[in-house]
């Protein structure tokens, strides 16, 4: 057997035997890499342009869309629906990066105790969700989602409004000075529970691209389930 331990570690073998070396090596890697993969997404229209049809929330959906925040909704839901045949067929269409431009923060993410609540926009009644918020288990007796009792009892908090919707102004929302200044009147009177509901009812709606594409994808798909 020849001696090998006196041969010079040469190429591949000293990236091995080195932890700095191969370290600093998988760092570089993953760093070109990620730059290659993520900096164009930040140019691409496609991820920075609004769907068509897409519209920004109203006061009152600005609203109901911070209590599901404050309430931690996206725990148990995300908002993001995959673009594989499973998923498109439970909830919809899936979701496109144009459709959430106006959206600050996302509500993505990956936890789903519960359903994907994207395309819930119209999926049920405004009294369905006002039932449901105060009381899963009346009209889903195997529930684990929490009662919401309290919405239905708190006001809106309509004058904090305006700031908020001129702070996602700044971010790139067009709104009008008149929907900004109107913000607060047009969520007086309101309640968390309203609040919430419209913000439900407008998911995963926008414009015309969520219903053509559906369409074409189901007659695409129609033809595969039958065999
Ligand atoms: C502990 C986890 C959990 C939390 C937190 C939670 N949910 Fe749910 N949610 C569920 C589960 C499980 C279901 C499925 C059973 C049902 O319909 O109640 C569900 C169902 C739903 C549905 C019906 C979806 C469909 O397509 O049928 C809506 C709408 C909904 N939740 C909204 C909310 C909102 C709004 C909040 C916050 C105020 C919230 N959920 C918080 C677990 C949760």
């Amino acid at each position: 057997m020849s001696n090998n331990n006196t041969e010079r570690v040469t190429g591949h073998q000293r990236i091995e035997t080195s932890n700095l070396l191969m370290i600093v090596l998988v760092l570089l890697t993953v760093a070109v890499g990620g730059f290659v993969e993520i900096v164009p997404l930040f140019f691409q229209r496609s991820t920075t342009q609004p769907a068509p049809g897409l519209k920004p929330y109203t006061a009152l959906q600005v609203a109901g869309r911070d209590i599901y925040v404050r309430e931690g909704c996206y725990n148990c839901h995300s908002q993001m629906i995959r673009p594989l045949l499973a998923e498109t067929l439970r909830y919809g269409e899936y979701s496109k990066a144009g459709e959430f431009v106006y959206d600050r923060p996302f509500q993505w993410g990956s936890k789903r105790t519960g359903p994907d609540l994207h395309r819930v926009g119209g999926k049920y009644s405004d009294d369905w969700h006002r039932i449901h918020l105060n009381n899963p288990r009346d009209l889903v007796p195997e529930s684990n989602m929490p009662a919401y009792t309290w919405l239905v009892n708190e006001p809106v908090d309509a004058a904090g409004l305006p700031a908020r919707l001129s702070a996602l102004r700044t971010l790139g929302a067009p709104y009008s000075d008149a929907e900004v200044q109107g913000a607060a009147q047009a969520a007086t009177g309101k309640t968390e529970m309203d609040a919430v509901i419209a913000y439900l009812q407008v998911l995963g709606t926008s414009g015309a691209l969520a219903k053509a594409e559906t369409a074409t994808a189901t007659a695409k798909e129609a033809p595969r389930g039958n065999q």
